[in-house]
């Protein structure tokens, strides 16, 4: 596990920015996947921007996957996180609704969902790089604690925690769903690289208990420790619990040029 704590928001962005841009230069039609939240959107921002100034490379092979969906909003309802995707950034990169694969909501077609999600990652060749954030009770995408860790993508029941965080996404905590669509923790340890992005002091204990804790299904995020190469990218603030963080710095500040993240 490779972490690294940053002094500000912006350098966090660009770093994950840089990290994103890298694969797909380096690989075209790289399969990545990304997470909503208030999390990422430094690095999205930063991704924009370069590619409105065209410095980033071409996203026009670029495959997404989402990590999570609600389930039980009406179809193209703002919050879903289809459309906070495309809003948030892949309609600002040129990549189209057809190359963006999400969980299916469909109360119809509900029950073989995660079956079929797994079948098109596989069928995709894999996630390269998954953009992660962290909830306040140490959940990855929407695997709430107590999830398996070997778990796959499947319905799951929302935390009251998880419902009240995301309140602010909504008009009131009742308006946000109970239920969601979520890629397992066994399905996010399949990826290639895993980023997680974390700011604010709101996060410190999850971080603490994700990096230094036990292996515990009751922090989700702790499984991290089992995947070969994980970045955690933390500002200061999302670092305060870290007992090693010393460490961390110093790890970072004697990096060689020619290894990145
Ligand atoms: C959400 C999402 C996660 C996200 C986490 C933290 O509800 N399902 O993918 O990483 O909780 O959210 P935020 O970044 O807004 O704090």
């Amino acid at each position: 596990m490779e972490v690294v704590p940053l002094a500000s928001v912006q350098e966090l962005g660009a770093l994950a920015a840089d990290t994103v841009e890298r694969l797909v230069r380096g690989r075209p039609d790289a399969v990545l996947g990304l997470a909503t939240g208030s999390s990422p959107l430094p690095v999205y921002r930063d991704l924009i921007r370069r590619h409105r100034a065209g410095t980033g490379p071409s996203y026009d092979a670029v495959r997404v996957f989402l990590l999570d969906e609600y389930v039980g909003l009406p179809p193209g309802h703002p919050q879903s996180y289809r459309a906070t995707i495309r809003r948030e950034l892949t309609d600002a990169l040129g990549i189209p609704e057809e190359r963006i694969a999400s969980p299916d909501p469909d109360p119809e077609r509900l029950p073989g969902a995660g079956h079929r999600y797994e079948d098109l990652i596989v069928a995709a060749g894999g996630v390269d790089l998954q953009v992660l954030g962290i909830g306040t009770d140490g959940h990855l995408a929407f695997n709430e604690p107590g999830s398996s860790l070997a778990s796959r993508t499947r319905l799951k029941t929302l935390t009251e925690e998880t419902r009240r965080d995301n309140a602010r996404f909504f008009g009131s905590v009742e308006e946000v769903p109970r239920h969601v669509l979520t890629q397992g923790l066994g399905t996010i340890l399949d990826a290639g690289h895993l980023l997680l992005i974390v700011s604010g002091e709101a996060k410190a204990g999850a971080v603490a208990a994700a990096i230094e804790g036990p292996l515990s299904a009751s922090c989700p995020a702790s499984v991290l420790q089992l995947h070969p190469h994980v970045s955690v990218l933390l500002d200061e603030p999302a670092a305060a619990g870290l007992s090693r963080v010393g460490h961390w710095r110093e790890v970072y500040a004697d990096k060689p040029a020619w290894q990145h993240l």
